[in-house]
């Protein structure tokens, strides 16, 4: 049975029984409205610096729309994604910065691909058959995206493009024994940027001995592409009946607890600010996706009414981590100087449950030799 099958087999056997009881901003184009607009759909490659020694690429991803995504080799990360507002006025709805060494300062996961395991593992170890495995531990004793050099900051391979598509495919080999993880993993991530405003981005592994893995990309986006401003008036809305609780280290408890009745219930939209004060620290919570199987469907959408801008969120994965960033907190500047203030991005990471491989009633992050791991997420945007 492949891991995807396994996955919706062990969901529907926990949730069923459940059910039963209970950048900047960008002035590019600013004269210009998204009627008028139509520009050369394609890719092309501008030299963004070196890291360890290898030189780092910023690619521009543009649709016939004249939406623009970069993304750097430098973690895989998406570092802006300009889109018009409902005025036609173009600014990047993700946090981001122009330069690399906005990167290499280690912000908190800006835009990048985050691995082996993103999210985090209890005090960094588990277990897979007799053999326990330690991880490195990078956030008050346990592990957290990956580890101490994780994906995020590795210098992806990118193969020869097709400059006249807007699709990038990244590369990396995680080494046997790399922060502490089993097995050499090959993951590939493809970015596309779709004729519609949709960032695809697909994901696929595979590995030579078993492993664990979660990957997922950790784009903070402000839909008022403005980040001076919060995200707290935004609407949300996400297709979950339960979350899974956490300790104070963030760690799930491994309950799924419903959302009925407590503000994690967002099945019908709400302002995040609406009662973001009765969540202690803010949202930084894994949601179960309500789903019957593992295909590619919409889980949450966000809206915000000034700059009338939607996300639509589709995904092959059973859960989404909503993080409203609540640790940042001003210390980081955008390109333009203006700090990155708490609540003003929110992330929407798209992903298996936390601690999973301590979790035997989780769906599982096991991959075997000879799998084949593939998931894929969506984001779109569109004005209204
Ligand atoms: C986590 C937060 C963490 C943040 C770091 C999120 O995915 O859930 O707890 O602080 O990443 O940027």
């Amino acid at each position: 049975m492949s891991m995807r099958h396994l996955y919706s087999c062990i969901l529907t056997a926990i949730v069923a029984p459940l059910i039963l009881t209970a950048c900047k901003n960008s002035d590019e184009n600013k004269s210009q409205t998204a009627s008028d607009m139509t520009a050369k759909s394609g890719i092309t490659r501008t030299e963004f610096g070196t890291v360890d020694g290898k030189t780092v690429y910023l690619y521009s991803l543009t649709n016939a729309k004249g939406d623009l995504v970069k993304i750097t080799n430098y973690g895989a990360t998406v570092t802006s994604w300009v889109s018009p507002d409902k005025n036609g006025k173009r600014t990047s709805i993700v946090l981001g910065f122009d330069s690399l060494a906005g990167y290499l300062a280690k912000p908190p996961y800006f835009g990048a691909i985050v691995g082996r395991y993103g999210n985090r593992i209890a005090k960094g170890k588990f277990k897979i058959g007799a053999d326990t495995y330690t991880l490195a531990l990078n956030n008050n004793g346990n592990h957290l995206h990956g580890g101490i050099k994780g994906f995020d900051k590795q210098v992806w391979e990118v193969a020869p493009e097709n400059d006249s598509i807007p699709v990038v495919t990244l590369s990396y080999l995680s080494k046997d024994g790399e922060e502490g993880y089993p097995g050499n993993l090959k993951v590939t991530v493809t970015y596309t940027l779709t004729g519609d405003d949709g960032l695809k981005i697909e994901y696929n592994a595979e590995t030579d001995k078993p492993t664990v893995l979660n990957v997922t990309n950790h784009s903070y986006f402000n839909l008022t592409g403005d980040h001076s401003n919060t995200i707290l008036d935004h609407k949300v809305m996400i297709k979950s009946d339960y979350y899974t609780p956490v300790d104070s280290g963030l760690i799930p408890t491994g309950e799924l607890k419903a959302v009925k009745g407590t503000p994690f219930d967002f099945n019908t939209p709400e302002k995040i600010g609406a009662r973001i004060a009765q969540v202690p620290g803010g949202y930084d919570h894994n949601f179960v996706l309500n789903r019957a199987d593992s295909s590619l469907q919409m889980g949450v959408t966000v809206t915000d009414t000034a700059s009338g801008r939607k996300l639509e969120v589709f995904t092959t994965e059973p859960g989404v981590q909503f993080y409203t960033g609540n640790f940042l907190d001003g210390s980081i500047k955008g390109s333009n100087g203006v700090p990155f203030n708490k609540n003003t991005g929110f992330c929407l990471e798209t992903q298996h449950f936390p601690d999973s491989p301590n979790q035997p009633k989780f769906p599982t992050t096991l991959l075997k030799p000879g799998e084949k791991f593939h998931s894929i997420t969506m984001y779109r945007v569109s004005v209204q």
